[in-house]
């Protein structure tokens, strides 16, 4: 049941007389703030003051005369301005309460018109190994999946892994060119990883050697712009203007371009001195100067279907996804498909006509592109040199989605930086004629260290994701280690026990961590934040989880009693109504979840939750109340609760322990 919705329809109905938009005012009726007042409020009145020509307190009355919620609500009360405000009656809320704690289906209604739902995550590219920033987007990706499944539309995961890029060429030319054999005949992934890190290596140098006198040439060119707009600032500070925002804004501007140029040298200085103080690099380096190129022309010739490099590809390409598998595996994470770039491969000549018959093809520099009206940057789906690109198997990827798969829509949860491209994309569709499929672009900012930088480990590499789990791991074992030994009755796990419960608020604490943000903002990665077993954390509801569970143990409750019995809720006390309401709103949060795909707006309903059932063990004893109906009630709130918890949680790709 969705309380909310129910209240917003009948205000709706209300509104109709008074107003020929009333959708525009539904909204406006939100949980109250403050419940001394009631539990909703509608502050609708206020802003309709224009269009209908009469004070707010008047509007409202009109409201509240029109407003037929006498089944569920107290009669309403106008207040201050206008603000009208709703008190759930105690009968309703008691019955629908007990209804919903009894239901083992939380009181979930699937949606009345499912949708078909792509949600294309994590789609790393393969060969590297996966790191920090792969995060997000599966984390993210998982969370949307789960929780638009259990809303009842058809969702399929697909992971569109990046297995036909340049990387694949430098790979090939590594292999060619550097390989050890021992280590690739032990380690075949790492092996691949640390020769495209390699090739990285040497052909950023010979990009960077040439480049370098420029970049320290636009250095000093942006030094000279900040010297000269503080210069016009002072001078027209000095000639008696107290304020001037361009200048400001100026100086401001001159001071990031030189930041951004600074940070450009010095990034290139120590990527070539890397190379240079290395006299075995070094000589790798002068031996291959015309790497960039060469690994360019792998690919070329693997897209060309070119045998021998065909034959490596398909050699490569089980041992990388299989290491993906294992990470995924930790995550409890399974895609139903994983169509890679690859795949799309053999549609990419179709694509292109398909471009050239809605006659949107226009050559530009020898390369084929799509100009959108507004948009500056061309889409390109062919380059000079023949080769098809990341573009164009996106546009055969809609193509597939929508056509075979008949999707209703397609989310991708890819980082912001590629706005630009799903801009693109998206406009490129509706020209080749998808306009019915909702093609969102669900993005998200970088994860950065805790000195607000991007994310590096002390030598300057990025994190890797499976070290990153694995010492999450290592500091959760000490919380649990902590946590047990300083039980008032004595420790009670055994080490597997201890272990098992690491990995679980380990991993359940990055994940949290990333999803408990606005999607789109960055955040500082910090594992003491992120295990901290008080605050917004994965740790503190998976305390508050196994806490219920302990009050059944200790009174030898059998859970499957408490369900089974049917118990009526009695909620008398203010903390056990908050709670019970609170609970009731647990689909709610989830349908909320979907209209913006925001995983945080679980996580802030699931810390309120927690907060509530807190305030409740304070002030309402369970095992110790004598009235037997009385502590049915608490302990059905109790499993209820620890329901809800448990599967929210797992909807977010959490899970729980028992004992803790
Ligand atoms: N492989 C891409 C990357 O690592 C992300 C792919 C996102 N999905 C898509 N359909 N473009 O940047």
């Amino acid at each position: 049941m969705n309380l909310l919705q129910l209240l917003r329809q009948r205000l709706n109905d209300a509104l109709v007389p008074l107003t020929p938009e009333p959708e525009t005012y539904v909204d406006m009726l939100r949980p109250a703030g403050d419940t001394k007042f009631g539990d909703f409020q509608a502050n609708c009145a206020m802003p309709m003051q224009k269009s209908v020509g009469k004070p707010a307190r008047e509007i409202a009355q009109l409201i509240v005369d029109g407003l037929k919620v006498d089944d569920i609500c107290e009669p309403p009360s106008i207040a201050g301005p206008g603000f009208i405000n709703l008190k759930l009656k105690e009968s309703w809320l008691t019955e629908a309460a007990t209804r919903s704690a009894n239901d083992m289906a939380l009181g979930i209604d699937p949606v009345s018109k499912p949708r078909k739902f792509i949600v294309d995550f994590s789609s790393p590219n393969v060969a590297k190994p996966m790191h920090v920033g792969h995060l997000r987007s599966t984390v993210i990706g998982h969370a949307l999946y789960r929780v638009l499944k259990r809303l009842g539309h058809h969702v399929l995961s697909d992971n569109h892994i990046g297995d036909w890029g340049t990387q694949f060429g430098m790979i090939i030319y590594g292999y060619k060119n550097f390989r050890d054999e021992a280590r690739f005949a032990e380690k075949p992934v790492a092996e691949l990883a640390r020769l495209y890190r390699l090739v990285n290596q040497l052909s950023d140098y010979h990009t960077l050697k040439p480049a370098l006198p420029g970049l320290i040439e636009a250095q000093k060119c942006a030094a000279a712009s900040l010297a000269q707009a503080q210069s016009q600032l002072a001078s027209a500070v000095a000639s008696g203007v107290k304020k001037s925002p361009e200048l400001q804004q100026l100086v401001k501007k001159a001071e990031s371009d030189l930041k951004a140029a600074n940070e450009e040298v010095e990034s290139a200085r120590k990527k070539l001195a890397a190379v240079e103080g290395d006299s075995d690099l070094f000589d790798l380096a002068s031996r291959h100067p015309k790497i960039a190129e060469d690994a360019r022309l792998e690919t070329a010739k693997l897209h060309a279907g070119d045998a021998e490099n065909l034959a490596l590809w398909n050699q490569f390409l089980p041992d990388c996804l299989q290491a993906l598998e294992g990470l995924y595996e930790r995550f409890g994470l399974k895609f139903d498909m994983a169509l890679g770039e690859s795949w799309y491969n053999p549609m990419l000549p179709g694509v292109l006509e398909r471009l050239e018959q809605a006659g949107l093809l226009t050559k530009s520099q020898g390369a084929q592109c799509v100009f959108i009206g507004g948009n500056e940057a061309p889409f390109i789906v062919r380059k000079s040199d023949g080769a098809f690109t990341y573009a164009t198997t996106d546009l055969a990827t809609i193509q597939h989605r929508v056509e075979s798969l008949k999707a209703d829509a397609i989310l991708y949860v890819v980082d912001s930086r590629q706005s630009e491209h799903f801009d693109l994309l998206f406009a490129t569709a509706k020209k080749l004629g998808y306009r019915d499929v909702e093609l969102q672009h669900v993005k998200f900012g970088t994860i950065l260290g805790e000195d607000k930088r991007p994310f590096k480990t002390r030598s300057g590499d990025t994190v890797g994701l499976e070290s990153l789990i694995d010492e999450a791991i290592v500091r959760a074992r000490e919380i649990v280690n902590a946590g047990d030994d300083g039980k008032p009755t004595g420790a009670e796990l055994d080490e597997e026990t201890r272990q098992a419960v690491a990995e679980i608020v380990g991993l359940g604490g990055i994940i949290y961590a990333d999803l408990h943000h606005s999607r789109e903002s960055d955040y500082s990665f910090s594992f003491e934040k992120m295990l901290a077993t008080k605050g917004d954390t994965a740790t503190y509801m998976q305390y508050a989880y196994a806490r219920v569970n302990g009050i059944f143990r200790k009174g030898g409750v059998n859970v499957a009693d408490i369900r089974s019995a049917g118990h009526a809720l009695n909620l008398a006390q203010p903390a056990e109504r908050m709670l019970a309401l609170q609970l009731l709103r647990f689909g709610e949060a989830l349908q909320d979840v979907a209209v913006d795909y925001r995983p945080n707006v679980l996580t802030q309903y699931l810390f309120e939750t927690a907060n509530r059932f807190s305030a409740f063990f304070e002030a309402c004893p369970v095992l110790k109340e004598s009235d037997e109906s009385i502590r049915h009630s608490r302990l059905l709130l109790c499993d209820w609760t620890a329901r809800v918890m448990k599967e929210g949680l797992d909807l977010l790709g959490i899970r729980v322990a028992e004992k803790m």
